[in-house]
């Protein structure tokens, strides 16, 4: 199995370049590294295809948007038809109502939404509506958290400010202790709390909450009057249709949603409770795209067919299977594949070995087909199928024979 050519993809990386700062910018140019692809040339189903024209088992969704397949029918068609009828218009589409109807009625617990366009409008509207329930200024977050790249949100990178941060206090994940001492330090001046519903930082296992943890998160809200918020970007729709929240026995008051939501088109959800609608009405948040009505399309037609193919256990069962397929191809060159988050998101390391080992498999798999990133979660979607799984293994097999080969074994140091 030879290695493919990416002489298309990296002359037009340094086009890139000349234009856009980076050539690559943002989360996706994590991924930019040598003799990987860098540019599409078309999608379908559970594959894509680069500008060279090699084709890719994609474990990676687009990070996450593509819960059905690239290019789905029932969701494109409901798209386009809204497009044509009018997609961003001097008035909301009632395809915006309709839309909102279809989430309270499939999300557990939520009797409202909003919509925005990314991941980052719906955490960070969240946290307003939370400060302007509470009159407080604080937000307590998880040490790994990502909620999108808004000034609070991010670690002192170029750009930022220390004042963009001074009211954001970090916990260790799953640690009760540390939430309630966070809250003692800082009495009466929290207004939310807000995380995953299981922690999935890049470069290092995911992990999921203790037993108790979501449900002792719920009283100790209460009992200090904090806004709880789930942030379900990444992992919604993905555990269970009606939420993270109902998989793991908890009530939020405001859930985000965002990635999933359109399998791929432009919009992101922001849902809540009652009590929290009286200040949802009060911000004041929004954007020039934010009614596109086209999306909305998109968002009510990728529901509706996740909730007729049970998409939350198929994509579990894909995901479980695709873990032990590759699990016992590593197990049959000598070794271990750890696997960890929920199976329709698998971070995968292998054991043992130090990164650089772990990502020289990585890449020996992407330069055959195999789409695999060395430091994020991976995404399953309903689309793949048990001859991606064939395929994966293939390539990963050749793969780990191919970091022998070449000496790329090294171990981890402690
Ligand atoms: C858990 C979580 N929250 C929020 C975001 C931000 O979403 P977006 O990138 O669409 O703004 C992400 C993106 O990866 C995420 O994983």
């Amino acid at each position: 199995m030879k290695k493919y050519s990416v002489n298309q993809s990296s002359k037009m990386l340094e086009r890139a370049k000349a234009v856009i700062p980076r050539g690559i910018f943002g989360h996706y140019g994590f991924s930019v590294r040598e003799g990987n692809p860098n540019f599409f040339s078309r999608a379908s189903g559970s594959r894509f295809w680069d500008i060279d024209g090699n084709e890719y088992v994609d474990m990676m969704c687009a990070y996450g948007p593509m819960i059905l397949g690239y290019n789905h029918p029932k969701v494109d068609e409901a798209a386009h038809k809204q497009y044509e009828r009018g997609n961003t218009v001097s008035l909301a589409g009632s395809v915006m109502v309709e839309l909102a109807e279809k989430l309270v009625d499939t999300v557990v617990g939520m009797d409202w939404a909003l919509f925005g366009k990314n991941g980052g409008d719906a955490t960070t509207l969240s946290a307003m509506i939370a400060r302007s329930a509470t009159g407080r200024d604080k937000i307590l977050k998880i040490d790994d958290g990502y909620h999108g790249v808004t000034a609070w949100m991010q670690d002192s990178r170029p750009g930022t400010i220390e004042a963009d941060r001074e009211s954001v206090i970090s916990v260790p994940w799953n640690d009760l202790g540390a939430v309630e001492t966070a809250i003692q330090e800082n009495p009466d001046q929290i207004a939310c709390f807000i995380s995953s519903p299981y922690d999935h930082p890049v470069f290092r296992d995911n992990e999921m909450p203790s037993a108790d943890y979501w449900p002792s998160i719920e009283r100790i809200c209460r009992e200090h009057g904090i806004v709880l918020i789930l942030d379900d970007v990444r992992a919604g729709f993905r555990i269970s249709l009606s939420g993270s929240h109902e998989h793991f026995g908890f009530k939020p008051d405001l859930i985000c949603f965002g990635k999933a939501i359109a399998n791929g088109y432009p919009i992101s959800a922001l849902m809540g409770t009652e009590e929290m609608k009286r200040e949802a009405q009060k911000v004041f948040y929004t954007g020039t795209q934010f009614f596109n009505a086209s999306p909305m399309a998109a968002a009510k037609a990728t529901i509706e067919v996740l909730l007729e193919s049970d998409a939350a256990n198929l994509m579990t069962d894909i995901g479980n299977k695709m873990n032990a397929a590759l699990g016992s191809v590593a197990e049959s060159n000598g070794f271990k594949l750890v696997t960890s988050g929920i199976p329709a998101m698998p971070y995968y390391r292998i054991d043992e070995v130090s990164t650089q080992t772990h990502f020289a498999w990585v890449d020996e798999c992407v330069q055959r087909g195999l789409y695999l990133l060395g430091h994020h979660n991976h995404f399953v979607s309903t689309a793949h199928s048990s001859a991606d799984i064939e395929r994966a293994c293939e390539i990963a097999d050749v793969a780990f024979r191919a970091i022998v080969e070449n000496g790329q074994i090294s171990l981890k140091t402690a």
